[in-house]
């Protein structure tokens, strides 16, 4: 599928009510590398497509994942029904949507799901997941003691000025457990770096390994260039 236009193009009123995302438009390699989901993590994650928070839930103990469009909510559960019902074809189809995935982002994630046995594994863990309409700033002032969140690109999506940021990040490392992580990115450098600067002042220092590990997998091309940041709580 061709990209559709930038979020940034499309204007408020529509997007309520229209899926935006069908297919991760990050790489999900790079996220599982940054974020390094382990048995005994719970995960919040950002849902959009869902596909992250599928992808941690093979791995994790839980997976909270939440949207503030409760359509992003729906589609997620619809997925996670046909992933229940065994129906591989529809879990993996593109739906119209407004922000599509380049062809190269489908076939990754595909191929990442299709690995042998992994779906199973997801499957299996079905009931350890939940997909909840909410903004993430409000469910980590709620809800504390995650190992693990995946912020994916929030940060564009409602960037303010740096002092803003400082809060916001501030808010998701008070829901962290000590040594937690956090896994940022954004399409902006200058905000990957901005955010890597700040983490010091609020007990989130950047965990260069795993930053530079998510960083390895963009190839660049036809795909969005993303920037991967891994942050890590601090005691
Ligand atoms: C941040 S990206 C994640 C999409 C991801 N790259 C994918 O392809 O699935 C966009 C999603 O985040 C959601 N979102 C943006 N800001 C949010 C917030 N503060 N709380 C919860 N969801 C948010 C949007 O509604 C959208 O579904």
């Amino acid at each position: 599928m061709a990209r559709y236009p930038s979020i940034q193009q499309i204007t408020g009123a529509v997007l309520i009510n229209r899926l935006q995302y069908s297919v991760l438009n990050e790489n999900l390699d790079s996220i599982m590398a940054g974020l390094d989901v382990q048995s005994n993590d719970d995960v919040l994650a950002v849902c959009g497509s869902g596909d992250a928070a599928f992808a941690f839930l093979e791995h994790a103990a839980s997976v909270v994942a939440v949207d503030r469009l409760p359509v992003q909510i729906e589609y997620a559960n619809k997925r996670r029904w046909y992933l229940a019902t065994g129906d591989t074809a529809s879990f993996l189809r593109e739906e119209d949507c407004l922000v599509g995935a380049m062809d190269t982002e489908k076939e990754d994630r595909d191929a990442y799901f299709l690995k042998p046995g992994r779906l199973d594994a997801i499957r299996s863990k079905l009931a350890l997941a939940s997909f909840v309409h909410a903004d993430v700033f409000d469910v980590v002032e709620q809800r504390k003691g995650f190992t693990k969140i995946y912020l994916s690109n929030v940060i564009d999506h409602c960037y303010k000025n740096k002092d803003d940021v400082v809060v916001k990040l501030k808010k998701v490392a008070a829901a962290l457990q000590h040594d937690g992580l956090v896994y940022a990115c954004s399409t902006h450098s200058s905000l990957a770096k901005q955010m890597m600067g700040i983490g010091p002042t609020i007990s989130l220092l950047v965990d260069q390994e795993r930053t530079s590990k998510a960083g390895q997998v963009y190839t660049g091309g036809d795909r969005d260039v993303w920037y991967p940041v891994v942050l890590r709580k601090a005691a």
